[in-house]
């Protein structure tokens, strides 16, 4: 059995939590440079707990500039063992409506300007990613969203742009219409990825701010109507993680889908004599 620390990368609103145990902001150096910021570490109803802002405190890195690689190397040196992102994101479906939460479970990644690797030349490894999220995690997440009153979504297909605009009418129709894209946000990708890479199980928790910009009803994306949905969805997320330590406890058993083993056949390179 390993000790369960369960960590959240808090978008904007969620960068903390009341009754955290021991809370100390630790800074964390990595070889990829620094985390968006200091982490919020504690036990939380006994279980450890760690919170990174994802854009900092203050909000000063965009979606492109957010250092994902050290956010994921950083959680994991720390002893990070389940990774909860909380991010706000449009809806391209009329039943997935500002307010409600997506326990999303598929990525189509559309960034393009970030480093999206922990293995280059040197050391090759490829792992599989057909399931990007942890079913183990995401029930405890949906369960946990289910007990705060919340309307959630379990599963849906997560769109990652590159930002920091927002999407076109027309790439807004197709990602919807042809691609079948279910929400649209700029931050899951590549920390989907990285986390697999690091071997930490992954769910991601997707808050809906707004219907982007193909509902006719709605018009375009409005970052004040986004703050301000944001900032009533906060106090649910909180709610939310809190109800986490309760359901997946102080010690974790290996994960029973294999995100903590992801690299065992992934490796190419041939180790050093
Ligand atoms: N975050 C919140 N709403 C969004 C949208 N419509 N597109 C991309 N990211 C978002």
């Amino acid at each position: 059995m390993t000790e369960t620390m369960i960590a959240v990368i808090g978008g904007s609103g969620i960068y903390d939590i009341d009754g955290l145990d021991d809370a100390t902001w630790t800074t964390v150096e990595t070889p990829w440079g620094a985390p968006s910021d200091q982490i919020l570490t504690g036990r939380l109803d006994g279980v450890k707990m760690a919170f990174l802002p994802r854009h900092g405190r203050g909000h000063v890195h965009a979606p492109t500039d957010v250092p994902y690689r050290a956010n994921i190397d950083a959680l994991k040196r720390l002893g990070a063992t389940d990774v909860i992102s909380v991010s706000a994101c449009g809806s391209f479906r009329e039943e997935m409506a500002p307010g409600d939460f997506v326990v999303v479970d598929q990525f189509i990644d559309r960034t393009f300007a970030r480093e999206k690797s922990f293995f280059s030349s040197g050391c090759v490894a490829h792992v599989a990613l057909a399931h990007p999220t942890c079913p183990r995690l995401s029930d405890a997440v949906e369960d946990a969203a289910r007990a705060a009153h919340i309307n959630v979504h379990r599963g849906g297909t997560y769109l990652a742009m590159e930002g920091p605009q927002f999407s076109t009418l027309a790439e807004s129709k197709m990602y919807r219409e042809q691609w079948g894209a279910d929400v649209i946000g700029m931050t899951n990708m590549p920390e989907a990825k990285l986390a697999r890479e690091a071997e930490l199980c992954y769910a991601s928790v997707a808050m809906v701010t707004d219907y982007d910009s193909w509902h006719p009803d709605h018009g375009e994306v409005d970052v004040t109507a986004v703050i301000a949905t944001l900032k009533g969805n906060s106090e649910k997320g909180r709610t939310l993680i809190k109800g986490l330590p309760a359901r997946l406890g102080s010690t974790r058993a290996p994960c029973p889908h294999g995100c903590d083993r992801a690299l065992e056949y992934a490796i190419m390179t041939a180790k050093e004599k």
